[in-house]
């Protein structure tokens, strides 16, 4: 072996291997574009974009359409990842039968490899489908469905009540719960469902059943100032407090990985491991809200000292061993376009109190969904979501992945833009209040004109704050609780280069250096909508 090469190959690795942050510069991405998409749209089409939306989209991102982006379309992270060639080539030998096609057989095979021992096992005794994991074709109809038989298998049993909370609560947990009480629930059975945060539609089916959902975040989530590793975690002396004296009406216990509307924010295995330690002291369930579960692991991996050198699958198996049950969405880190799934443990605390759960799920998926081995989705995706679960959990897929959504959101913030900090897995929060603060004039809705303008900009973001998550009461606004005011920029899987989310930067920039300009909104429609965010239509102030 020659020395000279041996000294290059040396140069070369030490030009590679800077440890300071994920996904270096200097690494190529581990994949390279297989398909491309030409756009029909120009960055230079100003005038026009400003006409649809005014016109068509009523200013509202939801409604604008999505071939006139000529930039980066960053409304969500879920449903917009470009598959894999192995995708692609795993759905032509996608499996169209009725019942148990064989896609279903391979996922719960993948389930089991991916989430670890005593998921979705192999069952002979239930026929086709398996006794644990009940497919759905997103996310949400899993929820609806889980939410829908809980709340009838509850009153079934017959051990709800009215009452009022209880005395022993804190006095600030005992306020949040009597705030969420409407004036339909008295006289009503109360039964909460606490979270480290809910994320919208978690929170929606939990109040379309009755039942209160109530975001226990931690105290570090809120502080602005405070680069804590681990924002997304759950306060643990809430629970506790809460479970102590209202064990009864917990029906179990959630917890969101990553923990997307606290800014996409991780939460670590201790926090998991403490939590596992409260619900099983009171007999309370846990299950996992899973849709990031992988961006989850990489964090843990990267700031948590027992995990240094862990594979991101025993991370997964090592968070996935504490729960009872997950519902999940694929469309984020399963890689796909579509799909979902509940998953219960067959010998956890859930399926022990409810047992007659799957009989109820399975009927509800007959109804809604399809035969529970399809739940909704062609057999060509059950195989795609099997090789998009095997490729997420690659190191150098989380390194690209997660470094190019850091290095998003550094640029942001050298750019002078208050972003959410250490930035998030799958997107980045920018923090209106700061952003708009000391700036004079009416400030009504500025997160909704913020996202108007970067449709004329010709990128799509969302606004995910006092408007989606705040609601009116025919008088005047109640923002959310805790406060929440962010736009959001939801970076998609493997779809987008550096530079294109560099010329995103480029256009808050032109934002933050006349924020004095930026007008308010009128609400035209829908401000007392339900779900107004996604419904409603403006009209600039000015
Ligand atoms: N849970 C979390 C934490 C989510 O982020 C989402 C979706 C869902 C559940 C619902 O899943 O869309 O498949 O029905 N989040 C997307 C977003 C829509 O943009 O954050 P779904």
């Amino acid at each position: 072996m020659s020395d000279s090469t041996a000294f290059f190959i040396k140069k070369f690795r030490e030009n590679i291997d800077t440890p300071e942050e994920p996904g270096q510069w200097y690494r190529p991405r581990p994949y390279r574009n297989a398909v491309v998409k030409f756009r029909d749209c120009s960055i230079d089409d100003f005038e026009q974009r400003r006409d649809i939306l005014i016109n068509e989209a009523g200013l509202n991102a939801f409604l604008f359409r999505a071939d006139m982006i000529p930039g980066c379309d960053l409304l969500s992270d879920s449903g917009t990842t470009t598959m894999t060639m192995d995708q692609w080539a795993a759905m032509l030998l996608g499996d169209e039968s009725y019942g148990s096609n064989e896609g279903y057989f391979e996922l719960r095979a993948q389930f089991a490899e991916t989430f670890g021992a005593g998921w979705c096992e192999k069952d002979n005794s239930s026929g086709g489908s398996s006794e644990s994991l009940f497919l759905f074709h997103q996310g949400r109809a899993a929820e609806n469905a889980f939410f829908s038989i809980l709340v009838r298998q509850l009153a079934a049993a017959g051990k709800g009540s009215s009452a009022p909370p209880s005395d022993g609560l804190m006095p600030e947990l005992k306020s949040r719960i009597e705030s969420r009480l409407g004036t339909n629930s008295h006289g009503k059975d109360l039964w909460i469902i606490p979270s480290n945060s809910h994320f919208d539609t978690t929170q929606g089916n939990i109040e379309d059943k009755g039942m209160i959902p109530l975001n226990l975040p931690c105290r570090e989530h809120l502080e602005k100032d405070e680069i804590f590793p681990f924002r997304g975690n759950m306060d643990v002396e809430e629970l506790d407090n809460l479970l102590e004296h209202e064990k009864d009406r917990v029906p179990l216990v959630y917890l969101t990985i990553t923990n997307n509307t606290g800014g996409g924010q991780p939460v670590s295995i201790d926090n998991i491991r403490k939590i596992r330690n409260i619900t099983r002291k009171h007999g309370v369930p846990f299950f996992f809200d899973a849709c990031r579960f992988a961006e989850n692991a990489y964090f843990v991996k990267k700031r948590e000292d027992e995990f240094w050198d862990s594979s991101i699958v025993k991370i997964v198996h090592e968070m996935f061993r504490y729960a009872d049950g997950f519902h999940i969405s694929l469309k984020k880190d399963g890689l796909v376009n579509m799909g979902g799934a509940l998953v219960i443990r067959k010998d956890g605390d859930f399926s022990k109190k409810f047992p007659n759960f799957k009989e109820g799920i399975t009927d509800h998926q007959i109804m809604a969904e399809g035969h529970p081995t399809y739940g909704g989705l062609p057999g060509r995706d059950l195989k795609a979501i099997s090789e998009g679960l095997r490729t997420v959990v690659r190191d150098e897929y989380l390194d690209a992945r997660i470094g190019q959504v850091v290095r998003f959101g550094r640029h942001l913030f050298e750019a002078g833009i208050p972003v959410i900090r250490p930035i998030g897995g799958h997107a980045v929060y920018i923090d209106l209040d700061r952003f708009f603060d000391g700036t004079a004039g009416d400030d009504e809705f500025k997160g909704i004109s913020m996202t108007a303008l970067m449709l004329i900009a010709g990128h799509r973001v969302c606004e995910l704050g006092l408007y989606a998550f705040g609601s009116y009461d025919g008088e005047k606004e109640i923002p959310p609780e805790p406060r929440v005011n962010y736009v959001r920029a939801a970076v998609p899987r493997l779809a987008y280069e550096d530079q294109d989310l560099f010329s995103v930067v480029e256009a808050f920039r032109v934002l933050a250096d006349n924020r004095d300009r930026i007008p308010a909104v009128n609400v035209e429609y829908g401000r007392d909508l339900s779900l107004r965010h996604f419904k409603s239509r403006f009209s600039f102030r000015g």
